[in-house]
């Protein structure tokens, strides 16, 4: 393994966590270069199962650097939080890494996330509600504070006060909300720093002595690149770029360092929060495959929208990317069904579209055109080469890797380990 990114390929939630984990045993450095603990990568090791919010998946393993990387917003109290239950539970933590240059979500932003959504009303995104937008707002807007500042007291106080009461104005007087104290947030945040503090790094430093060394790095996706502020089904995304192009941006590292890029495709499409979903199944069907994955949210419990795999917004996300191959997770969930939809192209008003159209208008009114494939009715969980999947299963992954136009690196049965079926070992 060299330098790997694993990123989402479709609205997040593709199973991510189970990928990352795999390769993570055999990295030197585990990344998490985007978003904030709006993330949730579930994990089942000899530890337990895990739902990690911040920390890189790489923490499981001995002697792996997990870096925290500046394209990610920390929450301190989430991440001290996810770092006492890792703990608690007998994982080691030594080899883990903050960016100094990553933003800090505070107090304010998660108020003025939820101020926000309220005031969107109907066209409310339905945001995680943990402050990601407002803090990448900040960053862009050059209000932020990062976890650097935290580190030297006088700076720190300095620039809470100024944007303190930037906030506060806004969140009284725009929102009619409740101002939020100086001294609460001063003094938590410090001791926050204090805990942090021997974690805190320059981590491209690292990152870029790894690149140097050869040594092998996974770079770890959060969201998906539906979700991607440029490329996604905007307004209704995230507020970082999921894609492979940030994780280079957000690790401090340069493009030409990335040698294999995996996207991660769940066999059908989901996706959480407002926004077109032109495969969304509104019907027994879709209610069928919730229940049967289990598809609700791991950081807000909030049901997921289920439908028919998108051909065309996973075509677009593999061109974004420059997929080098596919992880396809979940594909027992379809064992069983008569016939399987696909969806290769969208229609809106006579005209076909190979890619989705920017407006999200003219999305929500896409129809998807379908191909209807053959399912199987033997159970895939138990099969661990490709020859031995049903020759249903085998042409399904086959159309979806010609759609996707990659080729499939690994394809996932089960949410353990072993269900794995490797085609190109990553
Ligand atoms: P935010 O990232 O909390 O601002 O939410 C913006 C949109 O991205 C909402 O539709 C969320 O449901 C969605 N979103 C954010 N993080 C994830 C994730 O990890 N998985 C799936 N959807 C996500």
């Amino acid at each position: 393994m060299s330098v790997v990114a694993v990123v989402g390929g479709q609205w997040g939630d593709e199973g991510k966590g189970k990928i990352v984990d795999l390769l993570a045993e055999k990295a030197h450095l585990v990344v998490r270069y985007s978003g904030g603990n709006n993330a949730g990568h579930t994990i089942m090791n000899e530890y337990g199962t895990f739902r990690l919010h911040l920390v890189p998946s790489g923490i499981f393993h001995s002697g792996v650097t997990c870096i925290i990387g500046n394209g990610v917003v920390v929450d301190p109290q989430a991440l001290a939080e996810e770092m006492d239950d890792l703990r608690a539970r007998g994982v080691d933590l030594s080899g883990l890494r903050i960016s100094d240059r990553a933003h800090l979500i505070m107090p304010y932003h998660i108020a003025l996330d939820a101020l926000e959504e309220q005031a969107r009303g109907a066209e409310a995104i339905g945001t995680t509600g943990k402050g990601i937008g407002p803090a990448f707002m900040d960053k862009i807007a050059r209000n932020g504070i990062r976890v650097g500042d935290l580190m030297d007291r006088d700076s720190f106080a300095r620039r809470l006060s100024a944007v303190l009461s930037v906030k506060n104005a806004i969140i009284t007087k725009v929102y009619g909300g409740d101002a939020i104290d100086f001294d609460w947030v001063h003094d938590k945040y410090s001791a926050f720093g204090k805990e942090m503090g021997g974690y805190v790094t320059e981590t491209q430093v690292l990152a870029q002595e790894a690149v140097q060394k050869g040594d092998s790095m996974l770079l770890e996706g959060a969201q998906g690149t539906m979700l991607d502020p440029d490329f996604g089904t905007y307004p209704f995304v995230t507020s970082s770029c999921p894609t492979a192009a940030g994780a280079c941006s957000g690790l401090g590292i340069p493009p030409t360092a990335l040698q294999r890029i995996v996207g991660v495709f769940k066999a059908y499409t989901t996706r959480v929060g407002g926004g077109p979903m032109p495969t969304e199944l509104k019907d027994e069907t879709g209610e069928l495959i919730r229940e049967r994955a289990h598809e609700y949210g791991a950081t807000t419990g909030r049901p997921r929208r289920c439908g028919w795999f998108d051909g065309v917004a996973a075509r677009h996300s593999a061109r974004i990317n420059g997929l080098t191959g596919i992880a396809l997770t979940r594909l027992d969930v379809l064992d069983g069904f008569d016939t399987i939809r696909v969806c290769s192209a969208y229609e809106v008003e006579g005209r076909r579209y190979q890619y989705p159209p920017a407006s999200v208008s003219v999305l929500a009114a896409c129809r998807p055109v379908y191909e209807e494939v053959p399912g199987w009715s033997a159970s895939t969980r138990g099969t661990r080469a490709p020859g031995d999947l049903p020759a249903e299963a085998r042409a399904y992954v086959q159309r979806l890797s010609e759609l996707i136009g990659c080729p499939m690196d690994v394809i996932s049965v089960g949410p353990e380990r072993e269900e794995t079926i490797t085609i190109r070992p990553l």
